[in-house]
């Protein structure tokens, strides 16, 4: 599939382009900008998009947004392997989202669909690049390439090459080939195997992160032995 990409020094937020150029029926494109104004994190948060980041958003017409949960999938994978692949790092990714190095966040992810007559995935991408330091909220959790490596890249060779990885996970997608998009998040997956706390809308679980379903969720063993299935939310190492 080809996307046209798009460019620009500076946006309010690059999913909030992407929605707008949905709205007039444009999608199957890139948005790229080098500095947001408004950049939307996950559950209203905001996203710190100072220079030096990258951000971005794939912009999908869709046939079902219920399956916009693999696509998030396929987007932190493309990142997880472009990152390894560049700059040598054991990039992983946490659920549902996330891609960490050494525990700390590198890129977020958020999904946002345009529902009616035609249906939109807007897969927004933040990753941390050539940032030196981080506002002292973030400071501690937060890490980017240039920490890491000491290097500074060009961001808009990465977007390219994780759009390449996205297109070729995309495939998979295309065939409902979902097992393949799950074995794959899951070979580099930073989650399972690991004591997690588990902060849903309604709940908070503790248990063994066991395993990820055919459905994207998180399949947690909890202590009295019951398994517990995570459908949404925020997930810490326990
Ligand atoms: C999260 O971890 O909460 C998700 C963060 C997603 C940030 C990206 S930056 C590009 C795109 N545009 C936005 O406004 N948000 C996403």
């Amino acid at each position: 599939m080809m996307l046209n990409t798009y460019y620009f020094k500076i946006l309010d937020s690059t999913n909030i382009k992407a929605s707008e150029f949905a709205k007039k029926g444009n999608s199957n494109l890139a948005i790229v900008a080098d500095k947001q104004t408004r950049g939307k994190g996950r559950f209203k948060r905001k996203w710190f998009s100072g220079p030096g980041g990258l951000y971005m958003t794939i912009s999908l017409k869709v046939d079902d947004i219920l399956r916009v949960k693999y696509l998030t999938f396929i987007a932190a994978v493309s990142v997880s392997k472009t990152i390894r692949n560049i700059a040598g790092l054991n990039a992983l990714v946490k659920w549902p989202n996330d891609v960490l190095i050494d525990d700390r966040k590198i890129c977020g992810i958020l999904a946002e669909t345009i529902s009616g007559r035609e249906n939109y995935a807007l897969i927004g991408i933040g990753a941390n690049i050539n940032q030196k330091k981080f506002p002292k909220e973030i400071a501690d959790k937060a890490t980017s390439l240039f920490l890491k490596t000491n290097k500074r890249y060009n961001t808009k060779k990465i977007s390219n090459l994780i759009i390449k990885e996205f297109n070729k996970l995309y495939s998979q997608y295309t065939k409902s080939n979902h097992e393949k998009i799950i074995a794959e998040w899951k070979r580099y997956s930073h989650t399972l195997g690991r004591k997690i706390k588990a902060k849903t809308m309604n709940n908070t679980y503790i248990g063994k992160a066991i395993d990820v379903d055919y459905d994207c969720n998180l399949i947690l063993r909890l202590k009295n032995g019951k398994m517990q299935k995570i459908t949404e939310g925020d997930i810490f190492i326990a």
